[in-house]
This record gives structure tokens, sequence and C-alpha cells, in this order.
């Protein structure tokens, strides 16, 4: 996770910033559904104190992963019991084999923000 001091700083990079909630928002093992304009559903998850961004929508069929578990590094798909990955998106147990995709997150002015290309 980055953090960036100050707006000038990233207007000097290609990326844009999404932001999504303060950065005190979630405790460490909380997740949260957020809907940004223009993109599909996201979760964000606080793991040990750095947040990961998700896409909501499990890759096996339709459920939203901010409606299920967050357990360790893990999320739990509430409708098959599929695991992804906090920290990589990766799919680690089926019926799941498609990992989640995933963004960075850089903490701007204490603001949680999405990093998108
Ligand atoms: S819909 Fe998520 S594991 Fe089936």
């Amino acid at each position: 996770m980055n953090t960036v001091e100050n707006r000038e700083a990233i207007v000097a990079t290609s990326a844009q910033y999404v932001p999504l909630c303060p950065a005190d928002a979630l405790a460490p093992g909380e997740m949260s559904r957020f809907d940004p304009e223009g993109m599909d559903p996201i979760v964000l998850c606080n793991y040990q104190g750095d947040y990961y961004a998700l896409e909501d929508e499990c890759t096996h069929a339709i459920a939203s992963m901010a409606e299920g578990e967050f357990v360790e590094d893990q999320l739990v798909c509430p409708v098959h019991g599929g695991r992804f990955c906090v920290t990589t998106g990766a799919a680690t147990k089926l019926p799941c084999r498609q990992a989640l995709k995933t963004w960075p997150i850089s903490i701007v002015d204490g603001v949680v923000c999405l990093q998108i290309d």
C-alpha cells in the first residue's frame, strides 16, 4: 500500500485515484463493499492493517464476496464456499479456479483510494 503525502505528488503519475473511504473506516479483519462510479462493485478488506481491493463478484457464479466471510487472509464465498486470497486475489479453494481482479491501494490525504490506470 502506498501513502501519498499530498495530491500534487499524484498529479505527476499516470494513475487515477478513486476515493473510497477514510483510512480509519475499517478495522483489521473488516471488509466493506463499495460501488465506485463507472466500475463494478469492489470489496475493500483491511488485512492486518493494510487495505486490499478485490472485485466483489465471485468468479464461480453470481455472489457478492462482501456477503461472505473474511477469515484470516481469505475471502469465503457465501454461496458455495469457494475461497480467495485477500492479498493476491488468487482462488485458493474449489469450486473457484479463476482469481478475483485486484487493484492497488493508496492512502491519499487520509483517504483510501483505488489506483486505476
Ligand atoms: S458462487 Fe462463489 S463459490 Fe460458487
